[in-house]
């Protein structure tokens, strides 16, 4: 019988790194960047500070801000054979793919390893504008230039929306994008850890994190939530619909999380702010029930399963209440991510060391 190893199906409980970018306190509901709660950072932060904290340690002061906030201007553009590539992309290719396409066609010498703190500002600032450019491409519109005067999220907004966004949105997004950009390893994380582990380019690693971002189990439930808010439609129905929904084995979208056993910390920020932008909206107040009722009903069916409500339910709120669209949900989810993907992958480069678990074979032996 050959050696078998000690096996943890999903890695649970495993720890693959050490890291100074995150701490995610699944248990206690905390989660702190770099030594900074990331809800104090949601409020009093932008998102180009965040990004400086982690790529480079510390929050910016001012000359350092100004300095990165032109770099990420600089680098917005896209070459134009990305541009060519995005408009020869049918129609009804979802979002998520076309990103996943077109940061790959970035990839080129200049990306080359070991990844560098200049290709990380270039793929971060130019993510949004393969979004919105794809986005416009899909509404029949020809693409906005980038905004030379606005920052990162309010020139996302712009470019998507076609105007300049009020600071009431633009904030929102920011608090949304800031409590998104970084948390431990997560499965993208991961991916990107491993392509980089390989001494594989910056591209390679971001494209195989935005495929694993794709996943509904991993960035793709906000457009769920939203979904199955309509789906219930009224108050009266979320019993039942939900209820339905348990006893067909099938999970709720919005609830649960591998690590967190209490409150997603990052929900709790994101409801405040979901509710100061959306006041007396009824698709809110629906919503606020349903996860009530939702709650309820999985203590019900899922006793001591410890499922609450996670970052993504009110992710869909607060999208939905600065106006983005249901399949801008996790292609924004990947603008503000990328920042702690490259962060993470930053910090593999520096001490790295090929990931390369095993398994145990349960197959036949030859005869
Ligand atoms: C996020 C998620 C994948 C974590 O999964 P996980 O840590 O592997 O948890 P498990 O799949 O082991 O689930 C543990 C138990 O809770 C149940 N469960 C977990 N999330 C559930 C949900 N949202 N609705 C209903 N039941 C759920 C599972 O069915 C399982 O029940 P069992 O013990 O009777 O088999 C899972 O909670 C989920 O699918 N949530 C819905 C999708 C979502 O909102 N994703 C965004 C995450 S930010």
């Amino acid at each position: 019988m050959s050696k078998q190893f000690q096996l943890a199906i999903g890695l649970d409980g495993i720890a693959v790194a050490e890291s100074d970018l995150s701490l995610v306190d699944g248990l206690n509901g905390l989660l702190v960047y770099r030594g900074y709660w990331a809800r104090d950072l949601a409020i009093h932060h932008t998102f180009e500070e965040v990004a400086h904290l982690l790529w480079y340690g510390h929050l910016p002061n001012e000359q350092e801000l100004s300095a990165l906030k032109n770099q990420l201007k600089q680098h917005r553009d896209l070459p134009e054979h990305v541009k060519g590539m995005l408009r020869l992309i049918p129609a009804d290719v979802d979002m998520m793919s076309v990103l996943r396409t077109g940061v790959s066609a970035l990839g080129n010498d200049s990306y080359g390893w070991p990844p560098t703190l200049e290709q990380v500002i270039s793929v971060t600032a130019k993510m949004p504008t393969i979004v919105a450019f794809r986005y416009a491409c899909l509404q029949g519109r020809e693409p906005l230039d980038p905004h030379p005067e606005l920052d990162h999220t309010a020139n996302y907004l712009y470019m998507l929306k076609g105007t300049e966004p009020s600071h009431a949105h633009v904030r929102a997004l920011d608090a949304y994008l800031i409590l998104t950009q970084e948390h431990g390893m997560n499965a993208s994380t991961f991916s990107g850890r491993v392509v980089t582990s390989t001494e594989s380019d910056l591209i390679s690693a971001i494209t195989g994190a935005i495929g694993t971002l794709k996943g509904p189990l991993h960035g793709g439930a906000p457009s769920e939530v939203t979904e199955m808010i309509e789906a219930i439609g009224t108050k009266e129905n979320a019993e039942p619909w939900l209820r339905n929904k348990l006893e067909n084995g099938e999970r709720l979208m919005g609830f649960g999380h591998r690590v967190y056993k209490t409150i997603d910390p990052r929900a709790t920020a994101l409801r405040v702010v979901a509710e100061q932008l959306s006041g007396d909206d009824p698709w809110f107040d629906l919503a606020t029930h349903v996860e009530q009722v939702g709650l309820k009903l999985l203590a019900e069916y899922k006793p001591g399963r410890k499922l609450n409500t996670n970052v993504e339910f009110f992710a869909a709120a607060v999208m939905r209440a600065v106006g983005l669209e249901d399949d801008l949900f996790t292609p924004s989810f990947a603008v503000s991510r990328v920042v702690g993907w490259s962060a993470h992958i930053l910090e593999q480069a520096g001490s790295n060391r090929i990931i390369r678990p095993q398994l145990n074979y349960t197959g036949k032996m030859p005869e």
